[in-house]
């Protein structure tokens, strides 16, 4: 028994009816109780409770069934010498951008206002203009890049912002150029992991820091942003409004402030879900190199968190 996973219910659900197809011959080990830990080598994960991989003593591969590793790297007791490697998959960013470009051209075209004519049967004709946009990805890794280059296709001004220099069809800032890169935008659409440094980085510190009032769409992590601070930056008129699919706690507690705010859309962290095929043919595939002496695909780098 090599195998491990680590997730909540309904997730466990499809990855094993999945693991089964593809590995039919594999035991499987649901969850972390058993009373063979040393025999587990590899764990596929999504918000396992901190410690508990410390009993799997011949562990030779985390793999994170999420994009984002937040949720494993914030475990302290995991070995460092143990390889983490991460789902990267093409579907996942056509759904990620699918999700930014909705947001994107909601807001554009403004739908909200023509919701609200709508509830008065008025017809709104000529009272909404088409917005026109300068859009800031801030984190171009693998669904960033795709979104902003399919917003770049679609003929939107876009930006790009990274922590390392990158070669991109559209202008991008890189490292201290951050100001820069908030001086150009109206648009400021987040896709970082949540690392140390981005952690609480959309802030009324960097709402300050805009030149323009400014929609910001937020698909990486609600750690990421403060969530009173957008609220503020929206009744200052900082930010336009918001659309956020991730939230500081999740589920989003019924008595937050914001499913009321009407500039604020909400979605339960549902831009980009994980499908259940290619996520074990990758942990599978990953595992298989490891026991052949390779090196798995997509490695964190535990350095960069990413
Ligand atoms: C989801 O948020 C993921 O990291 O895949």
């Amino acid at each position: 028994m090599k195998f491990a996973i680590i997730a909540p219910e309904t997730q466990t659900k499809k990855w094993k009816v999945e693991f089964e197809k593809q590995a039919p011959r594999e035991e499987l080990l649901i969850g972390y109780e058993t009373d063979r830990p040393d025999e587990i080598e590899c764990v596929l994960v999504w918000g396992h409770p901190k410690g508990s991989l410390e009993k799997f003593k011949n562990l030779k591969l985390i793999f994170s069934m999420g994009a984002g590793v937040d949720h494993i790297l914030d475990d302290d007791s995991i070995p460092k010498d143990i390889p983490i490697s991460r789902i990267v998959d093409p579907q996942m960013a056509f759904s990620m951008t699918n999700y930014i470009v909705m947001a994107v051209l909601n807001y554009q075209r403004c739908l909200y206002d023509f919701q609200d004519a709508q509830k008065r049967n008025h017809w709104a004709q000529f009272e909404f203009d088409e917005k026109n946009l300068k859009i800031g990805i801030l984190g171009i890794g693998h669904l960033g890049l795709d979104a902003a280059n399919t917003l770049y296709r679609m003929g939107f001004e876009v930006f790009g912002y990274s922590n390392s220099r990158k070669e991109t069809i559209f202008p991008s800032f890189y490292g201290n150029q951050l100001s820069e890169f908030l001086n150009k935008i109206n648009v400021l659409v987040c896709t970082v992991p949540l690392t140390p440094k981005t952690k609480g980085l959309l802030s009324a510190k960097l709402f300050n820091d805009l030149a323009f009032p400014t929609y910001l769409i937020n698909v990486s992590r609600g750690a990421v942003h403060v969530e009173s601070d957008i609220m503020k930056a929206i009744k200052e008129g900082k930010l336009t409004g918001a659309f956020l699919d991730v939230f500081e706690k999740e589920p989003l507690p019924k008595d937050s402030l914001l499913w009321g705010n009407p500039k604020i859309k909400i979605t339960p962290h549902i831009a980009s879900l994980t499908y259940a095929k290619e996520s074990i043919r990758q942990a599978l595939e990953n595992f298989r190199r490891i026991e052949n002496g390779e090196k798995p695909l997509n490695e964190v780098n535990r350095d960069n968190m990413y």
